[in-house]
């Protein structure tokens, strides 16, 4: 049954995109089938992390929203980037967001039918036979988040050890909880070496009555690798990935809804 996985945070650069696509990398290599949707429409990055660039990155999301083509044919499939440790039947595609300066332009401009978008989920699982779809989305609240929670399964909410981050946490699992997303999990990213990671842990599952899936430290691997590769591939043994599989294993046990989002008539 399709799991829909939305990554968010209040605030930005927590974190989101890079856990995503390693997320993904992670479930693929496993075994299962992955996309990954970027609705950054306003800041797309997670290509990047793809090694998608500019010139391969035909049709998007973008293209989708406006009606010049079908959703599945702006998924790129990035199975091959996953090498030889790939489980049988793992895949992983991406649905990239334009990083056309005119595009980007066009939907601020425009804007977009957001229930185009949640038709384009749904699609999605149905055409690629997805068993998981993740949701890279913009900081803070906006349409393409409220909707993406709306229809999740498992929301992981990315938070820095900051009073900031902590501050708009709290306003993000409060609507989460309005919209009943029925599994809710924070990931406190970036931590400093220095915090007591019980103490942290302790302080916000108390504070938002969330359990933390995983607690992540601040690495200069990460920083020196500045994007530019999946970490888990480079890293394989590295706290980040393990932390990240720990994340995978609390996807891989909860149920699905089989739920997904109907097309509108
Ligand atoms: N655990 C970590 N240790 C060190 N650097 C990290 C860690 N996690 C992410 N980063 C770095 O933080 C930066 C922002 O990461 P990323 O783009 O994934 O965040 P984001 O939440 O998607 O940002 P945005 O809100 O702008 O979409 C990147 O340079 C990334 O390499
Ligand atoms: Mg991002």
């Amino acid at each position: 049954m399709a799991k829909i996985i939305s990554i968010h945070s209040f605030r930005g650069g927590t974190g989101k995109s890079n856990l995503t696509a390693n997320l993904a990398a992670t479930l693929a290599l496993q075994g299962k089938r992955v996309g990954v949707i970027d609705t950054d429409i306003q800041s797309p990055g997670i290509h990047v992390l793809f090694g998608l660039d500019e010139a391969r990155l035909s049709r998007s999301l973008n293209d989708y929203l406006w009606g010049t083509c079908r959703i599945e044919e702006a998924a790129h499939d990035m199975s091959e980037q996953l090498g030889a440790q790939r489980a049988a039947g793992g895949a992983l595609f991406l649905i990239p967001s334009s990083i056309r300066a005119g595009e980007i332009a066009r939907v601020l401009r425009e804007g977009y039918d957001v229930g185009r978008l949640n038709d384009g989920f749904g699609e999605l699982i149905r055409q690629l036979r997805l068993e998981h779809l993740l949701i890279d989305t913009h900081p803070g609240l906006n349409e393409e988040t409220l909707l993406s929670m709306t229809i999740s399964d498992l929301l992981l909410l990315v938070l820095r050890p900051d009073r900031q981050d902590f501050q708009g946490t709290a306003v993000a699992v409060e609507v989460a909880r309005k919209l009943e997303v029925p599994n809710m999990y924070l990931v406190v990213n970036k931590a400093p070496p220095a915090y007591d990671a019980v103490a942290v842990r302790g302080q916000v599952e108390s504070a938002y009555k969330v359990p933390v899936a995983a607690y992540i430290h601040q690495c200069d691997e990460m920083l020196q690798l500045g994007s530019a590769a999946l970490f888990c591939l480079r890293y394989p043994n590295h706290p980040y990935t393990q932390q990240v599989g720990e994340i995978a294993a609390h996807i891989t046990r909860v149920n699905g809804s089989g739920d997904l989002p109907q097309p509108r008539s």
